[in-house]
C-alpha cells in the first residue's frame, strides 16, 4: 500500500521503518528535513513539502507532536486541499476534543478520520508490540486493522473518535505518576543509606511493582536523562491534556497537578527534549545542584 507519514520524530520514525519493513510504500514529510534525509537510503521517500506526503498515497498517517503541528502540517490550506477522499489516521498523542475538531475539519474537506494512539516507544516500535488503540467507527476500524497490525499484533477499537485519545491520557497520566512516585520513593532509599538493590528486590516481589520502573531505574541511578524514548515536554503536554478532561469530568486530579508542576519545572530548567525522567532531578536534587 501507498502510504504518507506526517512527523518522522522520536517514534514517527521506527514507526515509518516499520511500514515500509511490512511491504507498504512510505512516504514521509518532516519538518525539518535534515532530520530525515538519510530515509531514502532505507527505501523510503522523503516529501519536501507535506501536500506531496498526503498525496502519496489513500491514506496519511499523522504522527506530529500535537494538534497544534496537526493543523501546521495537515490542515493548512495546501493539505487540505488534497484530503478529499483520503483517509487520515492520527497517531499522536492529543485531547478527545482536539481529535473531533480535526475528524470535523478533515470530513469537511471530503476525507476519512480515525485515531489510533499508541502505548509502548522505539523499541515496542521497533519490534511490532505498540499496543494501537483505535477511535472511530466499526467499518474504520475493520478496513485499516490489517495497517495498524505493522506497529503492534492487537489493534483495539476503543469506541468513537475520541475514546481512544481519552484512553491514551489516561494511561500516561500513570506514566507521569509512576515516574514522580518512583523517583522520590529511589531518593529516600538513598538518602536512607537503604541498599537500592534491596528496595527493588522487595518491590519486585510485590504488587506495587510496575516495569517501568526496572526500566527507568539506570537512567535515575545514572542521572543520565539523555537520548530520550519519550521527552519531558511531550509528557508534560499529555498531563495537560488529561487534566483538562479530568477537571471538565468533574474529578479532582491534585495529585496530577503536583505531578505537572514537577515536569513544568524539568521544562523550566531546559530538560524539555531529554527523556522524562529527567522530573527525577527534581524530586530528588543530587548534591552538587542543591547549592
Ligand atoms: N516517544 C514516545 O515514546 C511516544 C509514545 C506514544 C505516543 N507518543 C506521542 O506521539 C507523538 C509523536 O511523539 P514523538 O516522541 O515522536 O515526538 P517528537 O520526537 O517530539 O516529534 C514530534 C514531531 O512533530 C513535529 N512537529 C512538532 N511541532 C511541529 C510544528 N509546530 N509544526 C510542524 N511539525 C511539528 C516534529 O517535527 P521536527 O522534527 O521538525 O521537530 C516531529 O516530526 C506525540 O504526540 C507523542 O506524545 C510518543
Amino acid at each position: 500500500m501507498q502510504i504518507g507519514f506526517l512527523g518522522a520524530g522520536l517514534l514517527g520514525r521506527p514507526m515509518a521503518e516499520r511500514l515500509q519493513a511490512a511491504g507498504h510504500r512510505v512516504t514521509v514529510y518532516n519538518r525539518t528535513q535534515s532530520k530525515v534525509a538519510d530515509l531514502p537510503n532505507v527505501g523510503i521517500a522523503v516529501a519536501a513539502q507535506p501536500e506531496e506526503a498526503i498525496r502519496a498515497g489513500a491514506c496519511v498517517i499523522l504522527m506530529l507532536a500535537d494538534a497544534g503541528a496537526i493543523r501546521n502540517v495537515l490542515l493548512s490550506l495546501a493539505g487540505k486541499a488534497e484530503l478529499k477522499g483520503r483517509t487520515v489516521i492520527q497517531m499522536g498523542t492529543i485531547g478527545p476534543q482536539e481529535s473531533r475538531a480535526i475528524q470535523q475539519e478533515v470530513q469537511a474537506a471530503g476525507g476519512d478520520y480515525l485515531e489510533a494512539p499508541v502505548l509502548g516507544s522505539i523499541a515496542e516500535a521497533k519490534a511490532q508490540k505498540l499496543m494501537v488503540m483505535v477511535g472511530g467507527a466499526e467499518a474504520q476500524f475493520t478496513r485499516w486493522a490489517g495497517l495498524l497490525k505493522s506497529f503492534g499484533p492487537e489493534p483495539r477499537l476503543i469506541g468513537p473518535v475520541g475514546k481512544a485519545a481519552a484512553l491514551k491520557l489516561v494511561l500516561n497520566q500513570l506514566i507521569a505518576a509512576e515516574i514522580a512516585a518512583f523517583s522520590l520513593s529511589v531518593g529516600l532509599v538513598q538518602r536512607e543509606g537503604i541498599a537500592v538493590d534491596t528496595f527493588m528486590g522487595i518491590l519486585k516481589q510485590s504488587a506495587l511493582f510496575a516495569p517501568a520502573f526496572e526500566k527507568k531505574l539506570p537512567r535515575l541511578l545514572a542521572r543520565d536523562y539523555a537520548i530520550p524514548n519519550f521527552s519531558t515536554k511531550n509528557l508534560l503536554k499529555d498531563l495537560d491534556l488529561f487534566l483538562d478532561e479530568a477537571k471538565g469530568l468533574g474529578l479532582n486530579p491534585d495529585c496530577a497537578s503536583g505531578v505537572r508542576q514537577l515536569l513544568q519545572q524539568a521544562v523550566d530548567r531546559g530538560l524539555a527534549d531529554v527523556d522524562y525522567s529527567a522530573v527525577h532531578s527534581l524530586v530528588n536534587p543530587s548534591n552538587e545542584n542543591k547549592g
